[in-house]
C-alpha cells in the first residue's frame, strides 16, 4: 500500500468551501492509502503566539476531520510537536540548503508581503515540512495548489541528502486536489474566511439560515446563480431542475430549500462534532503520535549514522 501524509493547519472555524474543496475529497480517498494525518502545531508557531488559541486550534483541527468522517482506526492521526524527530531532521536539512534557495519560496514571500513578521521559523518552514514528509518514506502528499512548491522543496531536500550521504529518502509527489470547483461565498466571490462571506461548516441551523439569506442574488430572473451553484453541490441537476422551475424567480423559497438541504448535510456532522470530547482527542493523538514516532525514530537512527553523529 502506498503511504500518504498530510498536514492539518490548526486554524479557525471551517466553511463549506473548505469542506467541498478539501475535507470531503480527502475523507473520500484517505483510506485507500496507509495514511498519516498530522496536526502541524510547530508550523502554526510561525504565525501565532497565543498559547490558548494554539491549544484550542489543535483540538479543533482533529475534531473537524473526525466530524467529516475520517476514522482514527484507519489513519494515524498525530501531533507534529510530539514526534521530536521532525524538528531534528529539519535542522539537518537546514544545514544542507542555502539561504538563496529558501528565498525562492512563494509562501514565505506572500506571507511577508501581507505583513507577517519575517521570523526565522517562517523562513525555514519548508525544511520542517520536508522533514514531516520524508521521515515517513511518503509516496503522496495531498495538498492545495498553493503548497505544490513546498512539496518540491521536500524532493530537493531528499535529493540533496541522498547526494551527499547516500540513498536515504524517497522523493514524494504532491496530489493536488483540484477537481472541485471554487465554492462561491455569500457575495459571489470565492468563499474565504478572509472575506467574511462564509457559510460555516458546523454552524447551527440559524447560522446557516442567516448566511444563506444574505447570499447576493442577481435580478436576471430564472436561477439565482450563487444560490444554485451551492445547491448543485448537494443535489442532482434533475432534482434541482424541478425545484428551480416550480419556484422560478421566488428567491426566498429557493433559499429556504437550500437551507434545508445544507442542514440535512451538516446536522449529522454537527452532532458528531459535539459528541467528541477533548479526552477522545487526547487519546487519539497520543496513540497516533506513539505510532508515528516508531516509524520516525527508525528513519532518524539511519540518518544519524549517515551524517556521522552516531558513535
Ligand atoms: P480560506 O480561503 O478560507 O482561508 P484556506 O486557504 O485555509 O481557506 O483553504 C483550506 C482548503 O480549503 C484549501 O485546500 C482550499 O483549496 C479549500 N478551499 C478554501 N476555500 C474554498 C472555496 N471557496 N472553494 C473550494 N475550496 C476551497
Ligand atoms: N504547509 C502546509 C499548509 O499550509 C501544512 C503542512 C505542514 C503539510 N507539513 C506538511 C502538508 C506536510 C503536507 C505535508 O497547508
Amino acid at each position: 500500500m502506498q503511504r500518504l501524509l498530510t498536514g492539518l493547519q490548526p486554524s479557525g472555524a471551517l466553511h463549506i468551501g473548505n469542506y467541498f474543496g478539501a475535507l470531503k475529497p480527502f475523507a473520500d480517498m484517505y483510506n485507500t492509502y496507509e495514511s498519516y494525518l498530522m496536526v502541524v502545531d510547530y508550523h502554526a508557531l510561525t504565525t501565532t503566539r497565543d498559547p490558548k488559541e494554539l491549544k484550542a486550534n489543535i483540538f479543533n483541527a482533529v475534531r473537524d476531520y473526525l466530524s467529516v468522517g475520517v476514522d482514527p482506526s484507519k489513519a494515524v492521526i498525530f501531533q507534529q510537536s510530539q514526534v521530536q524527530e521532525h524538528t531534528e531532521l529539519a535542522w539537518i536539512f537546514e544545514c544542507l540548503v542555502t539561504v538563496p534557495f529558501l528565498e525562492l519560496a512563494h509562501a514565505y514571500k506572500d506571507k511577508v508581503a501581507k505583513g507577517l513578521e519575517a521570523n526565522a521559523g517562517l523562513f525555514n518552514y519548508p525544511m520542517l515540512m520536508a522533514a514531516d514528509i520524508l521521515l515517513y518514506d511518503t509516496n503522496v502528499v495531498p495538498v492545495g495548489q498553493d503548497q505544490k512548491q513546498h512539496v518540491e522543496y521536500a524532493r530537493e531536500a531528499a535529493a540533496k541528502f541522498n547526494n551527499v550521504y547516500g540513498e536515504t529518502f524517497k522523493e514524494p509527489r504532491e496530489l493536488i486536489q483540484e477537481s472541485v470547483a471554487v465554492v462561491p461565498g455569500t457575495d459571489g466571490k470565492k468563499m474565504s474566511k478572509s472575506y467574511g462571506n462564509t457559510i460555516p461548516l458546523f454552524g447551527t441551523k440559524d447560522e446557516i439560515a442567516k448566511a444563506v439569506m444574505s447570499i447576493v442574488t442577481d435580478s436576471s430572473g430564472e436561477k439565482p446563480k450563487n444560490v444554485y451553484t451551492i445547491h448543485k453541490l448537494l443535489k442532482s441537476k434533475s432534482a434541482l431542475g424541478f425545484i428551480y422551475e416550480a419556484s422560478m424567480g421566488n428567491y426566498k423559497t429557493l433559499k429556504e430549500a437550500l437551507i434545508e438541504d445544507l442542514d440535512a448535510l451538516i446536522a449529522p456532522m454537527r452532532a458528531k462534532r459535539e459528541s467528541i470530547t477533548d479526552d477522545d482527542i487526547r487519546r487519539i493523538l497520543k496513540e497516533g503520535s506513539d505510532r508515528a514516532r516508531v516509524v520516525a525514530s527508525v528513519k532518524m537512527a539511519t540518518v544519524r549514522k549517515r551524517i556521522g553523529v552516531a558513535l
